[in-house]
Protein backbone atom coordinates (compact mmCIF):
# COMPACT_ATOMS: atom_id res chain seq x y z
CA UNK A 1 0.00 0.00 0.00
CA UNK A 2 1.27 3.51 -0.95
CA UNK A 3 1.59 6.32 2.05
CA UNK A 4 -0.40 9.05 1.03
CA UNK A 5 0.63 12.58 1.24
CA UNK A 6 -1.05 15.26 2.29
CA UNK A 7 1.16 18.66 1.43
CA UNK A 8 2.76 18.43 -2.30
CA UNK A 9 4.42 21.64 -3.91
CA UNK A 10 7.00 22.99 -6.18
CA UNK A 11 10.26 22.47 -4.73
CA UNK A 12 12.25 23.41 -7.65
CA UNK A 13 12.09 25.35 -10.82
CA UNK A 14 14.03 26.49 -14.12
CA UNK A 15 13.05 28.07 -17.05
CA UNK A 16 14.58 28.69 -20.53
CA UNK A 17 14.36 31.24 -23.07
CA UNK A 18 16.40 30.86 -26.78
CA UNK A 19 18.71 33.51 -27.23
CA UNK A 20 17.60 34.94 -30.72
CA UNK A 21 15.18 37.91 -30.43
CA UNK A 22 12.43 39.13 -32.58
CA UNK A 23 11.18 42.49 -32.41
CA UNK A 24 8.42 44.23 -33.69
CA UNK A 25 10.88 46.47 -35.66
CA UNK A 26 11.53 42.76 -37.42
CA UNK A 27 8.15 41.95 -37.90
CA UNK A 28 7.23 45.08 -39.78
CA UNK A 29 9.81 44.42 -42.38
CA UNK A 30 7.60 40.67 -42.58
CA UNK A 31 3.78 41.75 -42.60
CA UNK A 32 1.95 44.64 -43.11
CA UNK A 33 2.09 45.38 -39.35
CA UNK A 34 3.37 48.01 -36.91
CA UNK A 35 5.24 48.43 -33.66
CA UNK A 36 2.39 51.00 -32.64
CA UNK A 37 -0.04 48.52 -33.16
CA UNK A 38 1.43 45.58 -31.58
CA UNK A 39 2.15 47.19 -28.73
CA UNK A 40 -1.11 49.16 -28.30
CA UNK A 41 -3.00 45.45 -29.07
CA UNK A 42 -1.17 43.24 -27.08
CA UNK A 43 1.65 44.80 -24.95
CA UNK A 44 4.51 42.97 -26.78
CA UNK A 45 7.42 44.10 -27.81
CA UNK A 46 9.74 41.06 -28.52
CA UNK A 47 9.65 37.39 -28.62
CA UNK A 48 12.42 34.53 -28.33
CA UNK A 49 12.86 32.25 -31.08
CA UNK A 50 14.83 29.08 -31.24
CA UNK A 51 17.34 28.77 -33.54
CA UNK A 52 17.03 26.53 -36.69
CA UNK A 53 18.04 22.60 -36.91
CA UNK A 54 17.85 22.68 -32.67
CA UNK A 55 14.97 20.22 -31.62
CA UNK A 56 12.50 22.31 -29.53
CA UNK A 57 12.94 19.63 -26.65
CA UNK A 58 16.79 20.71 -25.90
CA UNK A 59 14.75 24.29 -24.06
CA UNK A 60 12.52 21.79 -21.85
CA UNK A 61 16.30 19.83 -20.89
CA UNK A 62 17.78 23.06 -20.03
CA UNK A 63 14.94 24.41 -17.30
CA UNK A 64 14.46 20.86 -16.58
CA UNK A 65 18.36 20.64 -15.54
CA UNK A 66 17.74 24.00 -13.54
CA UNK A 67 14.48 22.74 -11.83
CA UNK A 68 16.06 19.45 -10.89
CA UNK A 69 19.46 21.24 -8.88
CA UNK A 70 17.48 23.41 -7.48
CA UNK A 71 15.32 20.48 -5.96
CA UNK A 72 18.39 19.10 -4.72
CA UNK A 73 17.54 15.40 -6.44
CA UNK A 74 18.98 13.35 -8.48
CA UNK A 75 17.18 12.83 -12.09
CA UNK A 76 17.10 8.62 -11.53
CA UNK A 77 14.62 9.21 -8.33
CA UNK A 78 12.09 11.07 -10.74
CA UNK A 79 8.96 9.04 -11.21
CA UNK A 80 7.04 10.35 -14.01
CA UNK A 81 8.09 13.26 -16.42
CA UNK A 82 4.79 14.80 -18.04
CA UNK A 83 6.03 17.20 -20.92
CA UNK A 84 3.09 19.88 -21.64
CA UNK A 85 2.86 20.82 -25.20
CA UNK A 86 1.08 21.55 -28.66
CA UNK A 87 4.52 22.37 -30.93
CA UNK A 88 6.45 18.97 -29.96
CA UNK A 89 9.22 17.69 -32.56
CA UNK A 90 7.64 14.34 -33.06
CA UNK A 91 4.18 12.97 -32.08
CA UNK A 92 6.08 10.25 -31.42
CA UNK A 93 8.27 9.78 -29.30
CA UNK A 94 6.30 11.92 -27.12
CA UNK A 95 8.64 15.30 -26.04
CA UNK A 96 8.86 13.44 -22.54
CA UNK A 97 10.46 10.09 -23.79
CA UNK A 98 13.60 13.14 -24.87
CA UNK A 99 13.46 14.35 -22.21
CA UNK A 100 13.17 11.22 -19.73
CA UNK A 101 16.53 10.19 -21.86
CA UNK A 102 18.33 13.33 -22.13
CA UNK A 103 18.03 13.82 -18.17
CA UNK A 104 18.53 10.41 -17.39
CA UNK A 105 15.49 10.16 -15.26
CA UNK A 106 15.70 6.32 -16.32
CA UNK A 107 13.14 5.35 -13.62
CA UNK A 108 10.58 8.09 -15.10
CA UNK A 109 7.48 7.03 -16.70
CA UNK A 110 7.18 9.70 -19.53
CA UNK A 111 4.02 11.15 -21.55
CA UNK A 112 2.80 14.45 -23.59
CA UNK A 113 -0.10 16.26 -22.03
CA UNK A 114 -1.86 18.96 -24.73
CA UNK A 115 -4.15 21.46 -22.81
CA UNK A 116 -2.97 23.82 -25.24
CA UNK A 117 -1.83 27.28 -23.30
CA UNK A 118 -3.57 25.32 -20.10
CA UNK A 119 -1.05 22.30 -20.08
CA UNK A 120 1.01 23.65 -17.12
CA UNK A 121 -1.77 23.72 -14.66
CA UNK A 122 -3.36 20.60 -16.16
CA UNK A 123 0.29 19.17 -15.38
CA UNK A 124 0.46 20.19 -11.99
CA UNK A 125 -2.79 18.60 -11.27
CA UNK A 126 -1.85 15.60 -12.44
CA UNK A 127 1.69 15.23 -10.94
CA UNK A 128 -0.20 16.64 -7.55
CA UNK A 129 -2.18 13.99 -7.49
CA UNK A 130 0.05 11.34 -8.09
CA UNK A 131 2.33 12.35 -5.67
CA UNK A 132 -0.45 12.61 -3.05
CA UNK A 133 -1.55 8.70 -4.02
CA UNK A 134 2.07 7.85 -2.85
CA UNK A 135 2.67 6.48 -6.43
CA UNK A 136 5.64 8.69 -7.27
CA UNK A 137 8.03 10.79 -4.70
CA UNK A 138 9.38 13.03 -7.85
CA UNK A 139 7.30 14.48 -10.76
CA UNK A 140 8.89 16.17 -13.32
CA UNK A 141 6.60 18.34 -15.23
CA UNK A 142 7.88 20.50 -18.36
CA UNK A 143 6.27 22.97 -20.61
CA UNK A 144 8.01 23.33 -24.02
CA UNK A 145 6.74 25.17 -27.15
CA UNK A 146 8.80 25.73 -30.02
CA UNK A 147 5.47 28.16 -31.68
CA UNK A 148 7.63 29.95 -34.19
CA UNK A 149 7.88 26.44 -35.92
CA UNK A 150 3.62 26.31 -36.63
CA UNK A 151 3.38 30.15 -37.35
CA UNK A 152 2.12 31.53 -40.57
CA UNK A 153 4.81 33.97 -40.82
CA UNK A 154 2.54 35.91 -43.67
CA UNK A 155 -0.44 36.10 -41.49
CA UNK A 156 -0.07 39.68 -39.25
CA UNK A 157 -3.03 37.80 -37.15
CA UNK A 158 -1.26 35.55 -35.50
CA UNK A 159 2.62 35.93 -36.28
CA UNK A 160 2.88 38.72 -33.65
CA UNK A 161 1.58 37.05 -30.64
CA UNK A 162 3.61 33.93 -30.24
CA UNK A 163 7.29 33.35 -28.89
CA UNK A 164 9.57 29.77 -27.89
CA UNK A 165 10.53 28.88 -24.56
CA UNK A 166 10.76 26.50 -21.90
CA UNK A 167 9.89 26.31 -18.31
CA UNK A 168 10.35 23.42 -15.56
CA UNK A 169 8.99 22.52 -12.02
CA UNK A 170 9.86 19.56 -10.13
CA UNK A 171 7.28 18.90 -7.40
CA UNK A 172 7.18 16.85 -4.61
CA UNK A 173 6.43 16.65 -0.56
CA UNK A 174 6.67 19.81 1.07
CA UNK A 175 5.94 21.29 4.89
CA UNK A 176 3.19 21.39 6.25
CA UNK A 177 0.79 24.14 5.82
CA UNK A 178 2.70 24.82 2.18
CA UNK A 179 2.18 23.65 -1.71
CA UNK A 180 -1.06 23.32 -3.94
CA UNK A 181 -4.28 24.03 -1.95
CA UNK A 182 -6.28 23.13 -4.81
CA UNK A 183 -6.39 23.34 -8.68
CA UNK A 184 -9.39 23.77 -10.96
CA UNK A 185 -9.45 22.53 -14.67
CA UNK A 186 -12.21 23.15 -17.39
CA UNK A 187 -12.71 22.31 -20.69
CA UNK A 188 -15.27 23.09 -23.46
CA UNK A 189 -14.93 21.50 -26.72
CA UNK A 190 -17.73 23.67 -28.65
CA UNK A 191 -15.08 26.43 -28.57
CA UNK A 192 -12.31 24.39 -29.81
CA UNK A 193 -13.02 25.73 -33.48
CA UNK A 194 -11.58 29.12 -32.42
CA UNK A 195 -8.11 27.92 -32.04
CA UNK A 196 -6.76 24.97 -34.48
CA UNK A 197 -3.41 23.68 -35.46
CA UNK A 198 -3.94 20.52 -37.53
CA UNK A 199 -1.74 17.84 -37.06
CA UNK A 200 -2.29 14.66 -39.44
CA UNK A 201 -5.92 14.87 -40.27
CA UNK A 202 -6.59 18.36 -42.03
CA UNK A 203 -10.44 19.14 -43.06
CA UNK A 204 -11.21 21.44 -46.01
CA UNK A 205 -12.64 23.78 -43.56
CA UNK A 206 -8.86 24.05 -42.01
CA UNK A 207 -7.47 24.44 -44.99
CA UNK A 208 -9.34 27.08 -46.04
CA UNK A 209 -8.98 29.32 -43.05
CA UNK A 210 -5.01 29.36 -43.85
CA UNK A 211 -4.99 31.94 -47.03
CA UNK A 212 -1.40 31.43 -47.21
CA UNK A 213 -1.52 27.58 -47.84
CA UNK A 214 0.08 26.70 -44.61
CA UNK A 215 -1.93 24.09 -43.22
CA UNK A 216 0.02 22.85 -40.51
CA UNK A 217 -0.08 26.23 -38.57
CA UNK A 218 -1.64 27.44 -35.77
CA UNK A 219 -5.18 29.57 -36.52
CA UNK A 220 -7.28 31.46 -34.36
CA UNK A 221 -10.34 33.81 -34.05
CA UNK A 222 -8.65 36.36 -32.13
CA UNK A 223 -11.95 38.61 -31.10
CA UNK A 224 -13.81 35.74 -30.17
CA UNK A 225 -10.89 34.09 -27.80
CA UNK A 226 -9.95 37.29 -26.25
CA UNK A 227 -13.86 37.91 -24.82
CA UNK A 228 -13.58 34.08 -23.42
CA UNK A 229 -10.24 34.62 -21.91
CA UNK A 230 -11.16 37.82 -19.80
CA UNK A 231 -14.19 36.38 -18.72
CA UNK A 232 -12.94 32.76 -18.43
CA UNK A 233 -9.52 34.38 -16.21
CA UNK A 234 -11.91 35.84 -13.99
CA UNK A 235 -14.02 33.05 -13.30
CA UNK A 236 -11.33 30.30 -12.75
CA UNK A 237 -9.74 32.56 -10.24
CA UNK A 238 -12.79 33.23 -8.05
CA UNK A 239 -13.40 29.85 -8.47
CA UNK A 240 -10.35 28.43 -6.94
CA UNK A 241 -10.21 31.22 -4.37
CA UNK A 242 -13.80 30.29 -2.84
CA UNK A 243 -13.13 25.79 -3.21
CA UNK A 244 -10.21 26.78 -1.45
CA UNK A 245 -11.99 29.14 0.99
CA UNK A 246 -9.20 31.66 0.72
CA UNK A 247 -10.35 35.22 0.86
CA UNK A 248 -8.43 37.47 -2.61
CA UNK A 249 -7.18 39.77 -0.23
CA UNK A 250 -5.03 37.00 0.78
CA UNK A 251 -3.85 36.91 -2.69
CA UNK A 252 -0.42 38.23 -3.19
CA UNK A 253 0.08 37.73 -6.41
CA UNK A 254 -1.35 35.94 -9.88
CA UNK A 255 0.11 34.56 -12.29
CA UNK A 256 -1.47 34.58 -15.34
CA UNK A 257 -1.25 33.02 -19.14
CA UNK A 258 0.81 35.64 -20.94
CA UNK A 259 -1.38 36.23 -24.39
CA UNK A 260 -1.82 39.71 -24.12
CA UNK A 261 -1.29 42.12 -22.04
CA UNK A 262 -5.00 44.32 -22.21
CA UNK A 263 -6.28 40.37 -21.18
CA UNK A 264 -4.24 40.31 -18.14
CA UNK A 265 -5.51 44.03 -17.11
CA UNK A 266 -8.69 43.38 -17.90
CA UNK A 267 -8.82 40.39 -15.66
CA UNK A 268 -7.34 42.73 -12.65
CA UNK A 269 -10.31 45.39 -13.25
CA UNK A 270 -12.35 42.78 -12.90
CA UNK A 271 -11.07 41.31 -9.98
CA UNK A 272 -10.45 44.76 -8.65
CA UNK A 273 -6.69 44.06 -7.77
CA UNK A 274 -4.03 46.41 -8.44
CA UNK A 275 -1.98 45.39 -12.05
CA UNK A 276 1.12 45.14 -9.97
CA UNK A 277 -0.17 41.77 -8.34
CA UNK A 278 -0.72 40.30 -11.99
CA UNK A 279 2.94 38.98 -12.77
CA UNK A 280 3.03 40.55 -16.32
CA UNK A 281 6.00 39.37 -18.95
CA UNK A 282 4.60 39.80 -22.13
CA UNK A 283 6.38 42.47 -23.27
CA UNK A 284 9.54 40.44 -23.49
CA UNK A 285 7.78 36.70 -24.02
CA UNK A 286 5.32 36.94 -25.91
CA UNK A 287 2.35 34.18 -25.97
CA UNK A 288 4.38 31.17 -25.52
CA UNK A 289 1.71 29.04 -24.66
CA UNK A 290 1.91 26.24 -21.61
CA UNK A 291 5.40 27.64 -20.94
CA UNK A 292 4.35 31.29 -20.40
CA UNK A 293 2.82 30.29 -16.64
CA UNK A 294 6.22 28.60 -15.59
CA UNK A 295 8.17 30.83 -17.21
CA UNK A 296 6.72 34.28 -15.42
CA UNK A 297 6.74 32.21 -11.77
CA UNK A 298 10.34 31.14 -12.35
CA UNK A 299 11.28 34.76 -13.57
CA UNK A 300 8.86 36.06 -10.48
CA UNK A 301 10.87 33.90 -7.93
CA UNK A 302 14.17 34.62 -9.04
CA UNK A 303 14.26 38.07 -8.80
CA UNK A 304 12.97 38.35 -5.45
CA UNK A 305 9.17 38.91 -6.34
CA UNK A 306 7.78 35.65 -4.97
CA UNK A 307 8.61 35.12 -1.15
CA UNK A 308 8.02 31.99 0.63
CA UNK A 309 4.93 32.11 2.30
CA UNK A 310 3.52 33.96 -0.74
CA UNK A 311 -0.30 32.91 -1.85
CA UNK A 312 -0.42 32.59 -5.52
CA UNK A 313 -3.13 32.00 -7.68
CA UNK A 314 -1.98 30.66 -11.44
CA UNK A 315 -4.89 30.67 -13.94
CA UNK A 316 -4.55 29.91 -17.69
CA UNK A 317 -6.61 29.29 -20.68
CA UNK A 318 -5.55 27.91 -24.19
CA UNK A 319 -6.84 25.70 -26.97
CA UNK A 320 -9.36 23.19 -26.70
CA UNK A 321 -10.64 25.45 -25.18
CA UNK A 322 -9.28 24.77 -22.01
CA UNK A 323 -9.10 26.77 -18.83
CA UNK A 324 -7.29 26.01 -15.26
CA UNK A 325 -6.22 27.86 -12.46
CA UNK A 326 -4.05 26.43 -9.34
CA UNK A 327 -3.76 27.86 -5.59
CA UNK A 328 -0.37 27.50 -4.50
CA UNK A 329 1.25 28.54 -1.02
CA UNK A 330 4.73 28.97 -2.17
CA UNK A 331 7.41 26.77 -0.43
CA UNK A 332 10.36 27.86 -1.40
N1 LIG B 1 -0.91 44.51 -37.45
C1 LIG B 1 -1.78 45.44 -37.91
N2 LIG B 1 -3.10 45.21 -38.03
C2 LIG B 1 -3.56 44.01 -37.66
C3 LIG B 1 -2.71 42.99 -37.20
C4 LIG B 1 -1.33 43.28 -37.08
N3 LIG B 1 -0.45 42.38 -36.63
N4 LIG B 1 -3.46 41.91 -36.91
C5 LIG B 1 -4.74 42.22 -37.19
N5 LIG B 1 -4.80 43.49 -37.65
C6 LIG B 1 -5.98 44.24 -38.08
C7 LIG B 1 -7.12 43.34 -38.47
O1 LIG B 1 -6.97 42.92 -39.82
C8 LIG B 1 -8.30 44.25 -38.26
O2 LIG B 1 -8.40 45.12 -39.35
P1 LIG B 1 -9.85 45.53 -39.94
O3 LIG B 1 -10.52 46.24 -38.81
O4 LIG B 1 -9.50 46.40 -41.10
O5 LIG B 1 -10.50 44.23 -40.29
C9 LIG B 1 -7.90 45.09 -37.05
O6 LIG B 1 -6.47 45.00 -36.97
C10 LIG B 1 -8.51 44.63 -35.75
O7 LIG B 1 -8.32 43.21 -35.65
P2 LIG B 1 -8.87 42.37 -34.45
O8 LIG B 1 -8.53 40.94 -34.66
O9 LIG B 1 -10.31 42.74 -34.20
O10 LIG B 1 -7.99 42.97 -33.27
P3 LIG B 1 -8.06 42.72 -31.73
O11 LIG B 1 -8.12 44.00 -31.02
O12 LIG B 1 -9.07 41.65 -31.37
O13 LIG B 1 -6.61 42.10 -31.45
C11 LIG B 1 -5.60 39.98 -31.00
C12 LIG B 1 -6.22 40.90 -32.05
C13 LIG B 1 -4.37 40.66 -30.44
C14 LIG B 1 -5.25 38.66 -31.64
C15 LIG B 1 -6.62 39.76 -29.84
O14 LIG B 1 -7.86 39.41 -30.38
C16 LIG B 1 -6.19 38.69 -28.86
O15 LIG B 1 -5.25 38.84 -28.13
N6 LIG B 1 -6.96 37.59 -28.79
C17 LIG B 1 -6.71 36.52 -27.85
C18 LIG B 1 -5.56 35.69 -28.29
C19 LIG B 1 -5.21 34.68 -27.23
O16 LIG B 1 -5.29 34.96 -26.06
N7 LIG B 1 -4.85 33.48 -27.60
C20 LIG B 1 -4.50 32.50 -26.61
C21 LIG B 1 -4.61 31.18 -27.08
S1 LIG B 1 -3.37 30.77 -28.25
C22 LIG B 1 -2.92 29.17 -27.92
O17 LIG B 1 -3.65 28.42 -27.36
C23 LIG B 1 -1.55 28.74 -28.35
Amino acid sequence: MNKTVENVGIIGMGSFLPAGILTNEDLEKMVDTSDEWITKRTGIKSRSILEEGVPAYTMGVEAAKKAIIMAKINPEEIGMVIAATDSPDFLVPSTACFLQKELGAVNAAAFDLNAACTGFIYSLSVAQNFIKSGQYKYVLVVSVEALSRVTDWKDRNTCVLFGDGAGAAVLGEVEEGYGIKGTYLGADGELGKHITLPSAYIPEDEKAKRLNGEFRTLWMNGPEVFKFAVKVMESAVLRIAEETSTSMDDIDYIVPHQANSRIIDGAAKRLKISSDRMINIVAETGNISSACIPIALCKAYEEGTIKKGNNLILVGFGGGLTWGSALIKWGI
